[in-house]
């Protein structure tokens, strides 16, 4: 954390392209609810929405790590949201799950982290490989909330898990919420509550233990609604006479 000023700087990555109707940004709503209760007047919040920014493709040509160092020469918001992200003490990555993945205009801004890195090849203590980071000063803590249609993660969400894994190391928090379409369901408004209450209890443990407590992390895991009554719900929603 910022130790001169004590403020924290927290970044959203919010990668809906819902925007602030995403499903997922009501868990991290709740989430920076619960943060808020310590860092109250000391947490600067910033949020990146994805879908109505000016994000382009990373081209491949490597100038942010020869001719123009640590810039990328593509002229965009990237400019500023990588300045965002080197001044971020906390950075919350907020999306859906998107063909078991990242959806792509998300991966689009994280290839363009590129600047970022130093091209030199390190060694990994796995036996792999990683470029070092060019700024030293900062190792923001990373937050990871997602949510899914599916009622289960099981071959699901493992290969966005292992991506951050890889990126992250051990050293970063996840929220993930199957069943996420079930956040905008006005009759288990109920049940959402419930649930958003548990994540603003989880942001705030993080914020004061940076971890969460075991009976927070089994109600964060507890289904929103048994599978069974779930997909019955999920496929009457569709509601489409003509297929
Ligand atoms: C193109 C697309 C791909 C999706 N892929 C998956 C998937 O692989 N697994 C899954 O469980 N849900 C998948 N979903 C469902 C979304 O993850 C789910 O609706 C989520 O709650 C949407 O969150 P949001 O409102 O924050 O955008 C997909 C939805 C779309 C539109």
């Amino acid at each position: 954390m910022n130790q001169k000023n004590n403020k924290v700087n927290i970044l959203v990555i919010n990668g809906s392209p819902k925007g602030i109707n995403s499903n997922t940004l009501k868990i991290t709503n709740a989430f920076l609810d619960g943060i808020k209760v310590k860092y109250q007047g000391f947490a600067k919040i910033d949020m990146v929405v994805v879908s109505t920014s000016n994000i382009n493709h990373c081209k491949g040509c490597f100038c942010c790590w020869t001719s123009t160092p640590g810039k990328c020469i593509i002229n965009d918001d990237m400019t500023q949201i990588l300045s965002k992200i080197i001044n971020a003490n906390i950075i919350v990555w907020s999306f859906p799950l998107y063909y078991y993945g990242m959806p792509s205009k998300v991966k689009a801004l994280l290839d363009r982290n590129l600047p970022l890195l130093l091209p030199y090849i390190t060694n990994r203590d796995d036996g792999g490989s990683n470029h070092p980071f060019r700024y030293k000063s900062k190792h923001a803590e990373i937050i990871l909330i997602s949510t899914c249609g599916f009622y289960s993660t099981i071959n699901n969400y493992e290969a966005l898990i292992k991506q951050f894994d890889i990126l992250y190391g051990t050293n970063y928090t996840k929220i993930i919420c199957p069943e996420g379409e079930l956040f905008s369901q006005k009759q288990l408004s109920n049940r959402i509550n419930e649930y958003l209450l548990y994540v603003k209890q989880a942001g705030e443990e993080y914020a004061f233990n940076r971890s969460f407590s075991d009976e927070t992390e089994q109600k964060l895991n507890s289904l929103l609604c048994p599978p069974k009554t779930f997909v019955k719900f999920a496929d009457n929603s569709w509601n489409i006479k003509n297929i």
